[in-house]
Order: structure tokens, then sequence, then C-alpha cells
């Protein structure tokens, strides 16, 4: 049986640091509102030229690096964003010609905090079939720049950065051994950036009513991705036959400690066996993930062997889990 095993990780975080204290000059708000609430301290923002491409090529870059495997030797290249260059082409696009991944084919995924995990699922799809061999997985995002700076209920909230992974097929069992997608539309305006595409063009109007910027229903969001992520971790674990202790790391979407601490609790997890580093970038949506498995790698937190649970929960809304056998 045919699986696929991720053979190198990489992440990139952008230079420029802003703390909660900056915050603290720019909206009304306070270093101890957002810790508390939050558990974020400081979040890294892209520079002014740079985009989601550029730090998705750091990303995979170092990925590359790790895994030993060339640029000219993908054969996939898939990026998990809602913070393209541009509407079109996709970041992909422009990421295989920066790497030179020339045989690749390449296109993007808009499934918001959720889209890592849902890349690396439509990756496994491919490698099981056996369309492809060596596949880029990415998530970059620059929502900085879909942020607005006047809006406390948001800015405190959102990073940059990029995070990538290599998959390739493998027929041992040290391997993705599943992954669970799930979505709902109904509650898509919870949140969504108004402006922009075919609904409200963009426009004089448009600019002058901030709608392009990311509106977010904080609250209301918190109560559905608790439960949701209770019940998809649950799901995870009972689909492979596993019970929750056999979990050696659970490695979290980074949007708000206090989910983060519910899903580990539903699991009966201590928290040094979970992956935390939202203090240090905030929410990073698709990237946040693979920035903390990059991270938890060259810790050398994570053991061949070891069962490593990833959960996300975003915009859509979607949620998405995928258990993995470590294979290095
Ligand atoms: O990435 C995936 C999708 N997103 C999420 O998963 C986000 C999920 N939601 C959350 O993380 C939390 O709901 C937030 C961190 C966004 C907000 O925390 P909360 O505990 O749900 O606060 P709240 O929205 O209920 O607001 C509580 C109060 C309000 O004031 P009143 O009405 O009680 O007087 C807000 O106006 O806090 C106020 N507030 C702030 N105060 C200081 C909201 N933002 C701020 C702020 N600084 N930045």
């Amino acid at each position: 049986m045919i699986r696929s095993r991720i053979t190198g990780t990489g992440s990139y975080a952008p230079e420029k640091v802003l703390t909660n204290l900056d915050l603290e000059k720019m909206v009304e708000t306070s270093d101890e509102w957002i810790r508390e609430r939050t558990g974020i301290r400081e979040r890294r923002i892209a520079g002014q030229e740079q985009t989601t491409s550029d730090m998705a090529y750091e990303a995979s870059r170092r990925a590359l690096d790790a895994s030993g495997i060339k640029a000219k030797d993908i054969d996939l290249i898939i990026v998990a964003t809602v913070t393209p260059d541009m509407p079109t082409p996709s970041a992909a696009c422009i990421l295989q010609h920066k790497l030179g991944a020339k045989r690749a084919a390449a296109f993007d995924i808009n499934a918001a905090c959720s889209g890592f995990i849902y890349g690396l699922s439509v990756a496994d799809s491919f490698i099981r079939g056996g369309s492809y061999k060596k596949v880029l997985v990415v998530g970059s995002e620059t929502l900085s720049k879909i942020t607005d700076w006047e809006d406390r209920t948001t800015c405190v909230l959102f990073g940059d950065g990029a995070g990538a992974v290599i998959l390739e097929p493998t027929e041992g069992n040290n391997a993705i051994l599943s992954t669970h997608l799930h979505t709902d539309g109904s509650m898509w305006e919870l949140i969504h950036m108004p402006a922009g595409g075919s609904r409200n063009p963009a426009s004089e109007k448009t600019i002058k009513k901030r709608l392009h910027y990311i509106k977010m229903k904080g609250n209301e969001i918190f109560k559905v991705a608790v439960r949701t992520l209770e019940d998809i971790v649950i799901e995870t674990i009972k689909a492979n036959g596993l019970k929750p202790s056999d979990i050696t790391l659970l490695i979290p979407h980074q949007a708000n400690l206090r989910i983060i601490q519910a899903t580990a609790k539903r699991l009966d997890l201590p928290m040094d066996r979970v992956v935390v580093n939202l203090d240090r970038y905030g929410n990073t949506s698709a990237a946040s993930i693979p920035i903390a498995l990059d991270e938890a790698v060259r810790q050398k937190r994570i053991r061949k062997g070891d069962i490593i649970l990833l959960e996300a929960f975003g915009g859509g809304l979607t949620w998405a889990s995928a258990l993995i056998r470590w294979p290095l």
C-alpha cells in the first residue's frame, strides 16, 4: 500500500516584530487583554514589498534542503493561502517560477486557517493514487496586508509567515495515516473579506468603506471552534483505532490559547505534549501549523514513530485534521 510521508520541513517568519505594547499605541487595547484573551505577545509583519510567494519561497527552500531533494524534481506544488500575491495567477505559480521547479504543476487552495491540512490531504490523495511523487505543500500568509489596523477586534490577532513540507511516497507505516476535512458554508459571514471579488469589485466606495479588510465575529467563532475541534480530534483518533493517550504531540492551529487548551483537555493531553507558538507569531492562518511543525522538528520534539495530530479551524467555516506516524 502506498502512503505519503513527510521527508522535509521548513519555515520562515519576517524580521519585523510587532509587540502588544506597539499595538497599545495604535488602537485602544492592552498587552494584558491580548495576552489573557488570546495568549499572543507578539507577531511578525512582512515588509512592504514582501509577498506571500516570497515567504513561501524561503520556507520551501528550507524544506527542500531538509529533504535533500532538488526543486527541479518537484512534480506538484500546492500553496494554501488567503493572501495570494494577487487574485490571479496563484501564489503557487509564482513560487514555481521562483524555485525553478519547472516540472511541477502548481495551484493554490483557499480554506483559510484549515488550508494547510486541506493541502496536505489533497497531496496525500495524489501520492496514494500514484499521480505525483514529490509534492511541496506550503502554507503562507501576509495577513498584515488585509488587516484593518484601526479595528482592535482583529488587528491584535494576526501575523505573517510561511511553512512548508515535502511529501514523498512510502510503502511503510510511518506516514500520513488519515486526513479529515469538514465545511459548513452557512456560517461563511463569520470571517470574510467583503470586497475585491465578484460581489463587491474594488471601487472607491469599497475602499472608503474599508471593505478590503478581514471582518470577523470572533466570539461566535470561538464557540463553534471549540465544539468542532473537540469532535474532529476524537473522530480522527477513532478512525485509526487509537486512544487519545496514543497521541505523542498535538500541533493545533494557533488562533487562541484558550481554544488550544480546550482541545488538549478533551484529549486529556498535558500541555507539554501540545505545540504552542502563537505567543511569538499570533494567528498566521494557513501558515500556523507548518511553522509549528517545523519548529517542533528542529527542536527535536518529534521522533521516529511518534503519533502527531494536526488540527485546524477557520474561515469558510472549515475545519480539518491529519494524523501522522512520523517517518524520519
Ligand atoms: O483563525 C481561525 C478563526 N478565528 C478564531 O478562531 C478566533 C476565535 N475567537 C477568539 O479567539 C476570541 O473570540 C477573540 C480573541 C477574537 C476575542 O475574545 P473574546 O473573549 O471572545 O472577546 P469578545 O469578542 O467577547 O470581547 C470582549 C470585550 C468586548 O467589550 P465589551 O463589549 O465586553 O465591553 C470587546 O469590545 O473585549 C473588547 N475587545 C477588546 N478590548 C481590548 C475586543 N477586542 C479588544 C482588544 N482590546 N483588542
